[in-house]
């Protein structure tokens, strides 16, 4: 039987498992700090290290492994398996990572971009099985997007099909600052950091009921998050709420924006805001519905993921898989 493995690489931790040909993960993923600031080369050789224990993991030999898939954040090159310049993997430049793994291991190895691999692991055995079109769109320390029409990946002509984080949903010249360089960008508004970030802001000139999210105001990164933002809101903070609403309606602005565009069957939501859980998904639905197209027909599906953390190498390994069979 044909086995995957898939890495995924993020800017603080990689994680890589061994995929059965149904999607199935052979065992739990092995996660190693990327620690992307010593430089390309240690990663390169972290990313093998991960792949070689999640071999180890699954109980296999490299003799059984069938492809490789590895994903990072972009900016990348999909087809020439290139990490270009991504802001989330500084200082890191034109890394071959996929010819440096293919050449490593000796096994045919496909290279995506890390959201368009989630999407990827969502549509093939999460929240968009059976689904014929579906869009995602991961919220983490970035924004990311994946396309999946008809069973394929929109990658676009230059990598950046799916940059969803990247969607303009504020006017250029007053929007917030967005990591890639430009402002109004929905990755400044709802990735984790940002929403963080909103919070401090509107603290500073809430005039409702107390809040406790004052406490937090000197805080540091680690003990403010966007989890702390999303268990106070949930807990009736108000506002909390206001922040988590706010988040709600910048991600329902992208989900039209990407309605607008493909008219997917559903739009799916990953990464850890996700674990709020139906009352957040019923903000963004209702959002969407208000702010959606006009026409008066049925509205996309607005779901979260189900493959929690996980969809990044599943989707990865899934990759491999789909490279294996048009080989
Ligand atoms: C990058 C995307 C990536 C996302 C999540 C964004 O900043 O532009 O390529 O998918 O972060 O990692
Ligand atoms: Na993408
Ligand atoms: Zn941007």
């Amino acid at each position: 039987q044909a086995q995957f493995v898939g890495l995924d690489v993020g800017g603080t931790t990689m994680k890589a498992a061994v995929v059965a040909d149904d999607g199935r993960p052979l065992s739990k993923p092995v996660v190693m700090d990327t620690n992307p600031e010593r430089g390309q080369d240690e990663g390169l050789a972290t990313m093998c290290e991960t792949i070689r224990r999640a071999v180890a993991a699954a109980g296999i030999t490299l003799a059984d492994v069938t492809a490789i898939g590895v994903a990072t954040p972009g900016l990348g090159d999909i087809r020439k398996g290139l990490i270009i310049d991504p802001p989330n993997l500084k200082p890191w430049k034109n890394v071959p990572v996929r010819d440096h793994i293919a050449r490593a291991f000796g096994k045919p190895t496909a290279y995506q971009n890390d959201a368009n691999a989630a999407a990827y692991g969502e549509f093939w055995v999460g929240a968009g099985r059976g689904a014929k079109s579906m869009v995602l769109f991961t919220l983490g320390t970035g924004v990311g997007g994946g396309i999946i029409i008809d069973h394929k990946i929109i990658e676009g002509e230059h990598s950046h099909g799916g940059e969803l984080g990247h969607l303009r949903i504020a006017m250029p010249d007053v929007g917030r600052q967005c990591g890639c360089g430009a402002r109004g960008c929905l990755e400044a508004y709802a990735s984790a950091t940002n929403v963080v970030r909103r919070a401090r802001e509107d603290m500073a000139w809430w005039r409702g009921p107390a809040s406790r999210l004052r406490d937090y105001y000197t805080a540091t990164d680690e003990d403010f998050t966007a989890k702390v933002i999303f268990d106070l809101a949930a807990a009736g903070d108000e506002l909390a709420l206001k922040v988590v609403d706010d988040t709600a309606y910048y991600l329902a602005l992208g989900a039209c924006a990407a309605t607008a565009t493909v008219d997917p069957e559903m739009i799916v939501f990953g990464g850890g805001m996700v674990a709020a859980g139906e009352w957040f998904r019923s903000k963004i639905e209702g959002y969407v519905k208000r702010f959606g197209l006009p026409y008066p027909t049925k509205s996309v599906k607005i779901a979260f993921a189900s493959l929690g953390s996980d969809a990044g190498f599943i989707g990865t390994a899934g990759c491999a898989r789909l490279l294996a069979h048009s080989k």
